[in-house]
């Protein structure tokens, strides 16, 4: 069965088609509408660029992008691809790999010279399939986290 979707960018007015949902394949999202729209305009700041695949006027996927000038290589630019996600009941229809080969056209849009990503074990044959290979190896360091002061802006 194939499923007609499209991939876009992200719209603030994604939160009323099921983003939220779509991404607790990944993790359990719990922010607020309010608190939701200022993630977004503090992502669209930093140019982290969020894509979601729409079905039916509805999120069934999405995945995100940032885009790294460097001061090595030449100035060139590496492409970090970030919480790939698909709605469950929709996985297995080319969503996915669809999401990850328009960010991987992104990169090649602006010039990146390599695209890279994090994953956990099991989903490394799945990025194969995309033409990633193995590569280093990731290191994460928890911090312990004051909660913020009050801010009287945004
Ligand atoms: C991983 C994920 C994004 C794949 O999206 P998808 O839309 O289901 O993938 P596609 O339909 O494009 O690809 C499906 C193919 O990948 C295979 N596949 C799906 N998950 C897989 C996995 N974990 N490992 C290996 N292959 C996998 C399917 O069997 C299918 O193979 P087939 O075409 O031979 O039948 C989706 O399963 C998901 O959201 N998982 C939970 C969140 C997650 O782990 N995200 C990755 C973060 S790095």
């Amino acid at each position: 069965m194939t499923v007609p979707f499209h991939i876009r960018a992200m719209y603030a007015t994604d939160f009323q088609r099921g983003f939220r949902e779509v991404l607790g394949a990944l993790s359990s999202v719990t922010l607020s509408d309010e608190a939701a729209m200022l993630v977004f305009r503090k992502r669209l700041r930093s140019r982290v660029l969020t894509f979601v695949a729409i079905a039916d006027d509805r999120v069934v996927g999405t995945a995100s992008l940032l885009i790294e000038t460097k001061f090595i290589h030449n100035g060139g630019c590496v492409g970090h691809i970030e919480d790939v996600a698909v709605l469950p009941d929709l996985q297995g229809h080319g969503v996915g790999h669809a999401l990850v080969q328009h960010l991987i056209e992104e990169c090649r849009k602006a010039r990146c010279y390599k695209v890279i990503l994090d994953c956990d074990p099991t989903i490394i044959h799945w990025y194969e399939t995309l033409g990633f290979r193995p590569w280093c190896q990731a290191m994460r360091l928890d911090l312990e986290l004051s909660p913020p002061a009050p801010q009287s802006q945004p």
